[in-house]
Formats: C-alpha cells, sequence, structure tokens
C-alpha cells in the first residue's frame, strides 16, 4: 500500500525525521517560498513545522488531504486553531521537550546582560582589554518577578532561587499551592510585580491579554534599574515602550530572544549597548530538538494511524492511563453513533449522552466526539473526525448534551447510552465494553440485548411467535449468510421482539427483501459497522 505523504516544512532534528521514515513518504523542504508551500501542500497527509510557517485558512483551505499538523515545540501562535479544526486537522505539539532548554536560555540571557557577557566579548576580540566600562551587577539578594508561573517560569523559579534570589510571580490562572511549591511570593496585580522586581521575565503565552501586558504604564512604575528578559513571545513586553524605557535609563539591560515579528534583520532595540539578543533559540539545543523531533513525529505517526495523539491540541487531553482505559469505548462509542443513520432516516435534532459507571469520572469528552464522528461521518460529504465533530455536529444544527451517573445503569460496571431526539421521537441506543474489550449493544428501540458489535448485522423486528425465527434464519441459509451470535430481547411474550444478529459477511438488498417477506418480520435491516 502507498505510504502516507509527510512535509517537513522547518528544521527539525534528524533523529525525527528518521522516526518518520519508518512509516511515512517524508519530503523535507525547509525555507519554502509561501507561494511554493501553497502550491504543493495539497500532496501531504502531515505537516510538521516550528514556529515560522503560518498554518492558517489560507492555507489549510488548499491542504485538501492534510490530516495533522505536528508542531515540532511548543509555543502555537503561528497555527490558526480554530481553522484547522473547521478543516478536521489534528493540531500536536511537544510542550515538555524543549522547556529545560528555554529556561537555562532564559538565565543565560539574564547572566548575560546582568554581566555584560556579549558586548564585553565583542570588544575584548577586537583587541581592546577594556574592564571598568563593563562592571556589572549580582542576581543574589535581588528580586525576580516572574509573570507565567507555567512549565518555564516554575523551572526558572526554581533555578534562581538557587542563585539566592527573592522570587515573586505574577499568574492568575494557576493555584496558590503552585506558588508555594516553587518558593514564590504570589502578586495579586502584575503592577505589584512590577513595582517590586529587580527582573522581570516574562513565560506566558502570547495572548490578547499577554501581548504587550509590560508596556509603557508598567515602566512607569518598574524600579529604576529593572532588567528585563522575553524568551516567550515577542511583542509580550512591549517593544517601542522598552526602547523608551531603555532611552530614558529606566530599564538597565534588556534580554530578548523573541521579536513581534520574526525572522527580522534589524530593529530599534540592536541600537543598545545594553540590549543581548538572540535569534529565538530558547530551544536550540541538541537535547531539546532531539526529545522535540522524536516527540512529534511519533505523534504524526499516531494522528494518521487514527490512534489516539498525547498533545493533540484540538482534542481533550488524555492522561495516558486514562487512554488506555478509554479506548475501547471510543470504539464503542463510534459504532453506537454509526448504527442511527443506518437504520432511521429522520434527522437528529439534539443527541444526549450518558456515561454511567466506571467512566463516570473519565475524559467522557473524547466518547461524545467518537459517537458524533460515527454519526455524522457516513452521512457527510465533509470530513469528519474527532477534531471537528462537535463543531460540525453544531454547525448542522444538532444540540449536543453530556452527562455522568457514578451508579451502574442496567446491571454494566459501565454504559454509554445515547438519547437521540428527531422531529419523529427519541431513540435510545445504549452499549457497554465487556471484561474482554468488545464493544456490546445492549438497548435499541427499547429492547433489551447484548450482542457484540461486529461489522455485519442485522436489526430485525419481529413479532414473538413460534417459526418466525427458523424461517428467518432458513432464508438467511439458502442466502449463503452465516449468524456469528444472536439474541432475542421482547417486551412481553406473544408482542414484539427484537433480534440482533451479528452475521459473517454482507446481507444483499435482495436477501434482505426476501427476508422482510416471512410471516411475522416486521423489519429487517442491515448495518455495517
Ligand atoms: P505554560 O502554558 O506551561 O505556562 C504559561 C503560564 O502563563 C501559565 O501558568 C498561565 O497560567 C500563565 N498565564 C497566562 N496568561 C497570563 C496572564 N495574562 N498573566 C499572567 N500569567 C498568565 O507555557 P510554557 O511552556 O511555560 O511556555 C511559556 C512561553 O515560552 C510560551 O510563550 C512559549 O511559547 C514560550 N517558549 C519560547 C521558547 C523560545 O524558544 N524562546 C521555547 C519554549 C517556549
Ligand atoms: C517554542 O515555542 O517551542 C519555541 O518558541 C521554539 O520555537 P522554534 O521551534 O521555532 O525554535
Amino acid at each position: 500500500m502507498e505510504k502516507m505523504k509527510v512535509l517537513v516544512a522547518e528544521d527539525v532534528a534528524e533523529a525525527g525525521i528518521r522516526v518518520l521514515q519508518q512509516e511515512l513518504d517524508v519530503d523535507v523542504k525547509m525555507g519554502l517560498p509561501r507561494e511554493e508551500l501553497l502550491k504543493i501542500i495539497d500532496q501531504y497527509d502531515a505537516l510538521v513545522v516550528r514556529s515560522v510557517v503560518k498554518v492558517n485558512e489560507e492555507l489549510l483551505s488548499k491542504a485538501t488531504r492534510l490530516k495533522v499538523v505536528g508542531r515540532a515545540g511548543n509555543g502555537i501562535d503561528n497555527i490558526d486553531i480554530a481553522a484547522a479544526t473547521r478543516h478536521g486537522v489534528i493540531v500536536a505539539n511537544t510542550p515538555d521537550s524543549n522547556t529545560i532548554s528555554a529556561c537555562e536560555h532564559t538565565i543565560g540571557l539574564l547572566i548575560s546582560s546582568c554581566r555584560n557577557i556579549p558586548l564585553a566579548n565583542n570588544t575584548l576580540k577586537s583587541g581592546v582589554f577594556q574592564r571598568s566600562r563593563f562592571n556589572g551587577t549580582e542576581l543574589y539578594g535581588k528580586t525576580i518577578g516572574i509573570v507565567g508561573l507555567g512549565r518555564i517560569g516554575s523551572m526558572v523559579a526554581v533555578r534562581m532561587r538557587a542563585f539566592g534570589m527573592k522570587v515573586i510571580a505574577y499568574d492568575p490562572y494557576i493555584s496558590d499551592e503552585r506558588f508555594k511549591r516553587f518558593g514564590a511570593e504570589k502578586m495579586e496585580t502584575l503592577n505589584d510585580l512590577v513595582a517590586r522586581a529587580d527582573v522581570i521575565t516574562v513565560h506566558t503565552p502570547k495572548t490578547e491579554e499577554t501581548f504587550g501586558m509590560i508596556g509603557e504604564e508598567q515602566f512607569k512604575i518598574a524600579k529604576k534599574g529593572v532588567r528585563v528578559v522575553n524568551c516567550a513571545r515577542g511583542g509580550i513586553i512591549n517593544e517601542a515602550a522598552l526602547e523608551k524605557a531603555l532611552a530614558e535609563g529606566i530599564v538597565a539591560s534588556a534580554a530578548i530572544d523573541v521579536f513581534t515579528k520574526e525572522p527580522l534583520h534589524e530593529h530599534p532595540l540592536f541600537a543598545f549597548d545594553n540590549v543581548v539578543v538572540t535569534p529565538h533559540l530558547g530551544a536550540s539545543t541538541v537535547e531539546a530538538q532531539n526529545r522535540v523531533g522524536i516527540n512529534i513525529a511519533e505523534q504524526v505517526i499516531n494522528a494518521l494511524k487514527g490512534e489516539v495523539v498525547p498533545n493533540a491540541v484540538n482534542l481533550p487531553t488524555l492522561i495516558d492511563d486514562e487512554l488506555v482505559i478509554l479506548k475501547p469505548y471510543i470504539h464503542l462509542a463510534e459504532k453506537l453513533g454509526k448504527l442511527y443513520f443506518q437504520l432511521e432516516k429522520a434527522p437528529v435534532e439534539q443527541v444526549e449522552m450518558t456515561y454511567s459507571g466506571e467512566l463516570a469520572d473519565k475524559e467522557v469528552r473524547m466518547l461524545t466526539l467518537a459517537f458524533l464522528k460515527g454519526l455524522l461521518e457516513p452521512v457527510l460529504q465533509e470530513r469528519v473526525n474527532y477534531v471537528n465533530a462537535h463543531l460540525v455536529a453544531e454547525n448542522r444544527g444538532i444540540k449536543v448534551f453530556e452527562d455522568t451517573e457514578e451508579r451502574m445503569a442496567k446491571g454494566y460496571a459501565n454504559v454509554v447510552m445515547a438519547k437521540i431526539k428527531t422531529a419523529k421521537g427519541n431513540l435510545i441506543i445504549a452499549g457497554t465494553v465487556s471484561p474482554n474489550g468488545e464493544p456490546r449493544l445492549i438497548e435499541l428501540y427499547g429492547y433489551e440485548t447484548d450482542v457484540c458489535l461486529t461489522e455485519y448485522m442485522l436489526i430485525v423486528e419481529n413479532i414473538d411467535r413460534p417459526g418466525v425465527i427458523g424461517s428467518f434464519a432458513t432464508i438467511l441459509g439458502e442466502e449463503n449468510v452465516n449468524i456469528a451470535a444472536m439474541q432475542v430481547g421482547r417486551r412481553a411474550k406473544g408482542q414484539t421482539a427484537l433480534m440482533t444478529l451479528s452475521v459473517d459477511n454482507e446481507v444483499s438488498e435482495k436477501a434482505l427483501s426476501k427476508l422482510r417477506t416471512v410471516t411475522g418480520i416486521l423489519s429487517a435491516k442491515f448495518v455495517r459497522l
């Protein structure tokens, strides 16, 4: 079978490329002009980028085969996640793989700027042995203000405490416990931090709220002689305000790894001797790039195989243990969803999912997505997958609700139940996973049953009287359809019953018509799951 194709559009470690090559047809084309990239992107099932290539609506609308974008790194501000979701494209990143490198680069930048290392280096190499000009400052005993106490911010906190610095931090989105854990004094407002810090370092993502959060107002209240570091995203420290504060002597030094516009070749900040700059090198170490490359390659392969992608940013996050538990339920939910339009034609107005028993405390959103994918994928032209299933349902006016209950339902340890509302009434479809991992149907059309959901199934309503099942089975035999398993559930003796049969092969329209002529058979439908 032809291998799927991946385009690696930015510099990714050889170790990652080798992992991709084990399973995929890999093209490495770095620094492609945009028009060229837009021209060829429809040939690829996967795209791997870092922070430069813009993955936006323009690109995604041309990427007709694309199933996954792997961001070999952390920040995803170069990727339009909403657009990717609309197009059903999984976006995955490697948030933990380069944090140590980014933290160490932050500290490297800070020390370089406090001790004038780059300038002294250049001066000496130009043959001038000057010392007094490069008198620096110690970090010991000073206060560092960390904005954003996430993965990198917290690592900076721990390391700077070892330098004997007092650590204060501002992050309104984390618990008090996290401040305590990293030995940081919690600041209630950003300005409280700014007013007290000798060094300010930012470690937030770039969002509407954080872009420019250290600006003119902050430099007005900052201590004279404050030092600033930005190794997060360009513009979190407003570049024009920083330039002004440097010129006014408010800021003693600045160390900047990231810029509002990248790549760049000139910038007003380059004119200052007390500004240290690097070209977005936070993650550029051998170790980080190997980790990032291998990690993203594995996730891209998983995504293309339809397996769960641990760091997919537009899917619910599943921790490893949970993933193992939920996998058979994801499979079950998708099969339950696939049943509906093969049995009924009434447009769906609402889907109510209820998860009972062992499932109640799990990340059940993933199961709802799987049910919606199963429901909508077979009947829609557009691509429907776990990423966009909810959005596609919403766009079609289907309301989706989700509920969990800890008690067992119907005597099963775990139950996935979908109540489908249509203008014609409600239909409940329920299933469970047996201890050996099999997906089983346990309720349909108000009948109880217990049959394994296999690839080929017959769903038959009949009158509960002797001879009906026998005649039905005889015709199946004549049509060369072998029954693998069968269950009959009835409401009450002599009334109607539901036969659910797992069969070994497809049942033709001709055979179905014949089956429907059997006296006592009310309906007979073949479904493929
Ligand atoms: P993270 O998501 O682990 O932590 C970010 C923290 O910022 C969170 O705790 C969050 O609550 C906090 N935050 C969000 N909005 C805030 C606000 N308005 N005020 C204060 N705090 C706020 O992110 P991580 O992994 O620590 O990365 C931090 C930054 O570093 C990101 O921008 C990332 O893209 C960047 N980065 C840069 C690298 C480089 O090469 N220079 C390398 C790796 C990451
Ligand atoms: C990140 O967000 O991971 C860093 O900014 C690194 O970006 P890069 O992969 O372009 O070096």
